[in-house]
């Protein structure tokens, strides 16, 4: 019995330090803000979603460009006959597509085989429906800590350095007040989070936004311009539907 506790004092902080992450461990990087002077990276965050295509439009027709932070499975199943056919239209109008996780946790709230699978399965539905590698993701709600860095430690955090507030409840009039005060501010760049999901951001901040910042004589590009990085770390032509193609969400549901 000595013995048995004895190997256990030993052995229990050797288990558990196996389980846990050094320290020391590489971590990915975090950018809160743009690099490029003169740029406006305008963020979308929550999609794929019903509107996409319109903002799509509305950027290209102002030679602008828009990133889009998708989830797998949030507001609709990325892998849906419409929806994968609305993001690859999207990624051929030029905007940026990255991973916003597969179904939106807080990633500070899970384990690392957990956070790994958030990532990946996001990432295979990108590869399989655009053919891209994305080397950049947000964190839902912006949230991460050390450990969520070192499970990801070749990915490129995102976060934000001005919020139009669409998702916590700011009205049109304040979203638009707040790139007026940023334009009044004379910033150096943007990194503005917006949701494609907000139906007003849609319908009334975003043309705003766009017109307003234009006129200012900001560039509006991709977050991997506005980083002057380079967007994916591999890119293949556009994926074909397959049996593969769905949510497991919903199949089960069924
Ligand atoms: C992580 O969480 C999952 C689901 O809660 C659990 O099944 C798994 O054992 C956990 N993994 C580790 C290494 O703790
Ligand atoms: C991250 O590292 C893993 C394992 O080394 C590799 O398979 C994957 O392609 C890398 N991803 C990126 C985006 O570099
Ligand atoms: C805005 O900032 C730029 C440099 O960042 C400067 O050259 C310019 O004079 C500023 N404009 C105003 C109105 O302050
Ligand atoms: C958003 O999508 C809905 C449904 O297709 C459409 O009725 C609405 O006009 C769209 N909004 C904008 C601003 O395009
Ligand atoms: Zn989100």
């Amino acid at each position: 019995m000595l013995r048995l506790v004895h190997t256990l004092v030993f052995l229990l902080p050797a288990l558990f330090l196996a389980h846990s992450i050094k320290a020391s461990a590489p971590k990915a990087a975090v950018y809160t803000g743009c690099k490029v002077p003169n740029t406006v990276a305008l963020t979308f965050d929550d999609g794929p979603y019903i509107n996409q295509t319109d903002i799509s439009k509305m950027l290209v027709e102002k030679g602008a460009k828009g990133t889009f932070f998708v989830n797998g499975y949030n507001y609709e199943c990325i892998y849906g006959k419409k929806v994968a056919a609305r993001l690859q239209a999207t990624y051929n109008a030029g905007h940026q597509i990255c991973s916003h996780t597969w179904d939106h946790p807080d990633l500070t709230d899970l384990n690392a085989t957990e956070i790994q699978a958030e990532s990946d399965k996001i990432d295979v539905a990108l590869q399989k429906i655009l053919g891209i590698t994305t080397q950049f993701i947000r964190p839902p709600y912006g949230s991460y800590n050390n450990m969520v860095r070192q499970v990801l430690s070749n990915k490129t955090f995102i976060i934000w350095d001005f919020d139009s507030g669409d998702s916590v409840g700011a009205s049109v009039q304040e979203s638009e007040n707040a790139y007026d005060q940023a334009i009044a501010g004379n910033v150096t760049s943007l990194l503005a989070l917006n949701h494609e999901t907000e139906k007003t951001t849609v319908s009334d901040v975003l043309p705003y936004a766009i017109n307003k910042l234009q006129a200012a004589g900001y560039n509006l590009v991709t977050v991997a311009e506005c980083l002057g990085m380079a967007p994916y770390t591999s890119v293949e032509p556009l994926g074909q539907r397959d049996a593969t193609w769905f949510c497991p969400e919903e199949r089960s549901g069924d």
